[in-house]
């Protein structure tokens, strides 16, 4: 079963031909960052016009790296949201052209679902047993979700402002690092003490009434908080090294992400934690999420990096799982800006 997958939700376009949802053939992704780097951020109509340039030689070069022609797919997957609208209607005209001329299922895949199904690409012995939870943070996202089984989510604690991703991503820009911040800030981060400075760790841990006067563990995240912090000890120049600032904020910020993961598996009985999503590339996570994660006893599956940030061998992988429960979609299959799991 062999399936062309496309993934053009943000400011990468990338193509993928994806074998019974687990051997990846190909993995094509087209980066956008030189673009978008002299405006610190990404700007949605360079990225879809950017887009349109790339759609069709990625795909011929996802065909060429799998050693396939078009005639060799058995269906064509394509993310639909959430993301940029603009950037999300390239990837989808791109895919509904290939099913409809070759007569084959188009399958419109949720981008935050695809993220948790980077997991499934991991080697036989390392793919999640259900129920488990999964810790997708992104640019745009940062969740805890409870995975029962194919298809099947809750939602268990969502941000309630700034996602991960995008926490890293300011804080790099107010200290001038550069553009995209988490990648950078990983990197510098390796040279500084991550105790140096104490930022908050917001909503790790509160009284409640409702508990008593205990503690209560709620699974929401908010991060504007660390950001501010670190924002206001540079105005006071406090005298830390821009090192040591962005190892205590990356310390904080893995420090909430990986206690609630590890609350979460524990309360909803799951003996596997797994990550997905852009900063789950972040070396600080991994490190600390399999470390503290297996110290309580927890099986913590990490997908290689290529595959944390946006690509479309997840989308493949995703599609597979869907295609054995014949959920195809129709041809009327509209981008949407904001999807939920
Ligand atoms: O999943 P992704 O590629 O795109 C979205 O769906 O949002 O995630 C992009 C986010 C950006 O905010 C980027 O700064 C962050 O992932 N990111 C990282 C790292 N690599 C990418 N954050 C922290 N550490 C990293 N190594
Ligand atoms: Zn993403």
């Amino acid at each position: 079963m062999k399936i062309l997958a496309i993934e053009t939700s943000c400011d990468e376009a990338a193509a993928s031909v994806v074998a019974n949802g687990e051997e990846i053939l190909s993995n094509i992704v087209a980066t956008q960052v030189e673009f978008h780097k002299k405006y610190g951020g990404i700007v949605p109509e360079i990225a879809s016009r950017k887009h349109i340039e790339v759609i069709n030689p990625i795909i011929a070069e996802a065909l060429e790296k799998a050693n396939i022609g078009f005639k060799d797919l058995d269906a064509v997957a394509v993310t639909y949201g959430p993301g940029l609208v603009g950037s999300l209607i390239v990837g989808l005209c791109a895919a509904k052209a290939i099913a409809y001329s070759l007569s084959i299922p188009l399958i419109g895949i949720n981008h935050l679902e695809a993220h948790i199904y980077a997991n499934f690409l991991n080697s036989k012995s390392q793919v999640p047993n259900f129920p488990f939870i999964c810790l997708l943070v992104s640019g745009g996202h940062t969740m805890l979700i409870l995975v029962k089984d194919h298809g099947e989510y809750e939602v268990i604690g969502r941000t309630r402002d700034d996602a991960a991703g995008e926490a890293f991503d300011k804080v790099a820009r107010f200290l001038k690092l550069g553009y995209p911040g988490g990648p950078i800030i990983d990197k510098l981060a390796k040279e500084g003490n991550p105790d140096a400075i104490k930022f908050t760790r917001p909503m790790l841990a509160r009284r409640s009434s409702k508990s008593g006067g205990g503690l209560e563990q709620g699974y929401d995240f908010s991060f504007s908080g660390i950001k501010t912090a670190v924002i206001n000890y540079v105005t006071r120049d406090a005298g830390c090294t821009t090192k040591d600032i962005v190892a205590s904020f990356q310390q904080a910020v893995v420090d909430v992400l990986v206690t609630k993961a590890i609350r979460a598996a524990k309360e909803y009985k799951c003996k596997t934690i797994a990550l997905g999503g852009g900063v789950a590339a972040n070396s600080r996570l991994r490190e600390e999420l399999k470390e503290r994660g297996q110290k309580q006893g927890q099986e913590v599956v990490i997908p290689p990096h290529s595959l944390c940030t946006d690509n479309a061998a997840m989308v493949g992988c995703a599609a597979y799982y869907k295609l054995r429960n014949n959920q195809t979609s129709n041809f009327d299959l509209q981008a949407v800006a904001s999807l939920k799991l």
